[in-house]
């Protein structure tokens, strides 16, 4: 054989093991994936196509010259996944521990830089001892061009950021600017400063897991949207998410093939209880509504008082925001109003219609809340669903309160189609509280209090605890038999498919962040 051609034979195989197979033996010991198996799983079968495979550091200082592999630590390139283009990196934990030194994120950029001119979504499974110790400041320029062209993609191509082992210090911000994060359990861990530092500045004794594991993440700060139970399911979560993506902000997602039936849902009749007070599980209601099994979660155990995620309808890929009743009565608070602002600013840039379901009984009140920004975090919310300009359908299936009325894409706001169902009550706040400060007195004056009171809360939920007053308005467009609620929003999404808005020239709106 031509030696040239059995010297690049030799380089590529050199670089397929990356740190070596007694690394690869450590790493596969711990219950993961290398970053090519990573990649193999991911990718449709034969569909990688790897970009830098021999590219090597640069680094002199600390013996480093003698100590090179193909690759630096990172496996670059682009596929697809279900037959669409995607870019992808996957840090080598095997090489340097997968620490990023300044050709490793070169190799990172390169490829940032082809999604977003090519118009594909970016994949980064991360797995990284952080910032290259040999390489100083170049290895923390590196991360800065990562992140300044995360910011530049952001809402220009999805990105997803699968978190497969540590991932420390800065590196974090990396992930954390992209669209979905997503941590393996057991095996992963993000955190700013980790547990020897913090037990230094705070003498605080934690462990990494407790400190930043998907566990943490995903109940305590909302920093990851999804955790894997290993490897594989990550990577499969990861294409799961894909799907309900198109590949950039110009296109819409794709359409499954569907034929309209009857589409009428008798079990949602019955979900909504007739004491106004007892608590049901939106998610019974999601999955009444959308296509069977469509429905996926995001940021499930976090901010429980609000169910966002994804589902489709008649094959459509649709993003929801719902009150959840079963968590503090569905009130809003500070952490679900940024879990929902967040999911939907996604929603919109990525041309994703919105569904928002209704049953809200107010804003959380207290000190706690208060103190925290709930008046700015609350904005946030209003903010997102304001300015969001994809086709937005609100259904109130309940309570319809107060402040929380206008935030949850009332029409007011500029949602397209707003249906209530006979059970919804819209008003300023319940009958028992509004008849204890309007009728105060004459409750006062009565004989007997307890029965005026009652009297007078009758008479207001008479009045406002319906959706008749909204409905005469306009404010609502139909009040619809909780059975009808699926086919109307399957034709009603589609009557707004062709939605354009024409907006004010602006550099960018300033959300309450
Ligand atoms: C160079 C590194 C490295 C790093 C690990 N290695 N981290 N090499 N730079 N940052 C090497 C180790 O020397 C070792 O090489 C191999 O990777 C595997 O590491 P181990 O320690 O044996 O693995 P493990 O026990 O699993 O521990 C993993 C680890 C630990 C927890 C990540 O390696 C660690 O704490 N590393 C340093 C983390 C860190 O402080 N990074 C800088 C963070 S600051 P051999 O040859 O023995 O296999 C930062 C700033 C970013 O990242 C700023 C952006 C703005």
């Amino acid at each position: 054989m031509n030696t040239k051609i059995e010297q690049l034979q030799n380089k590529i195989a050199e670089a397929k093991v990356g740190g070596g197979q007694k690394r690869i033996d450590r790493h596969h010991s711990k219950g993961k994936l290398t970053a090519r198996e990573r990649i193999d799983y991911l990718l449709d079968e034969g569909s990688f196509e790897e970009v830098g495979i021999l590219v090597t550091h640069r680094t002199t200082d600390f013996g480093m010259e003698n100590q090179k592999f193909y690759g630096d630590g990172v496996v670059t390139g682009y596929g697809t996944v279900n037959g669409r283009l995607v870019y992808v990196f996957a840090q080598d934990f095997t090489v340097f521990g997968g620490s990023l030194s300044e050709t490793h994120a070169e190799k990172i950029c390169k490829i940032m830089d082809l999604a977003v001119k090519i118009g594909a979504p970016l994949i980064g499974l991360n797995d990284s001892g952080g910032a290259r110790i040999q390489e100083g400041v170049r290895s923390l320029g590196g991360y800065a061009d990562i992140f300044h062209r995360n910011v530049q993609a952001s809402g220009v191509i999805p990105q997803i950021s699968g978190i497969m082992g540590p991932c420390a210090g800065g590196a974090v911000y990396s992930p954390a600017m992209t669209d979905f994060t997503i941590m393996v359990e057991n095996t992963s861990y993000m955190f700013v400063t980790g547990p020897s530092v913090v037990k230094t500045v705070t003498n605080e004794e934690v462990t990494s897991e407790e400190l930043g594991g998907a566990s943490a993440h995903s109940t305590k700060s909302g920093v990851t949207h999804l955790t894997s139970e290993n490897d594989v399911q990550c990577l499969e979560d990861i294409k799961t998410l894909l799907s309900y993506m198109p590949q950039n902000n110009q296109e819409t997602t794709q359409k499954l093939p569907f034929e309209l039936g009857t589409e009428i849902r008798e079990e949602l009749n019955s979900i909504v209880p007739d004491n106004a007070n007892k608590p049901y599980d939106m998610r019974a209601v999601i999955d009444g509504i959308t296509d069977s099994n469509s429905f996926f979660e995001i940021h499930k155990d976090y901010a429980d008082n609000i169910v966002v995620g994804f589902a489709r309808l008649a094959g459509r890929s649709i993003g929801i925001v719902a009150n959840q009743p079963m968590s503090l009565a569905g009130c809003l608070d500070v952490n679900s109003s940024k879990k929902a602002a967040r999911f939907t600013r996604f929603c919109d840039c990525f041309n994703i219609p919105l569904l928002v379901l209704v049953d809200v009984p107010g804003f959380l009140p207290g000190t706690d809340q208060e103190w925290n920004a709930i008046i700015t975090n609350g904005a946030k919310l209003l903010y997102a669903l304001s300015e969001a300009t994809v086709p937005r359908i609100s259904v109130i299936t309940r309570k319809a309160y107060g402040g929380a009325y206008d935030v949850m894409n009332s029409k007011h706001i500029g949602a397209d189609m707003n249906f209530a169902w006979p059970s919804a009550e819209i008003a300023v706040m319940g009958a028992k509280g509004a008849s204890e400060i309007i009728f105060k007195k004459e409750i006062a004056e009565a004989d007997d209090h307890e029965a005026k009171l009652a009297e007078k809360e009758a008479e207001y939920a008479d009045k406002f605890a319906n959706p008749y007053r909204a409905a005469e308005r306009g404010f609502v467009d139909e009040v619809i038999l909780p059975e009808q609620t699926r086919r109307k929003l399957i034709k009603a999404f589609a009557m707004l498919e062709g939605k354009k808005v024409e907006q004010p020239k602006r550099k960018h709106g300033n959300i309450p962040l």
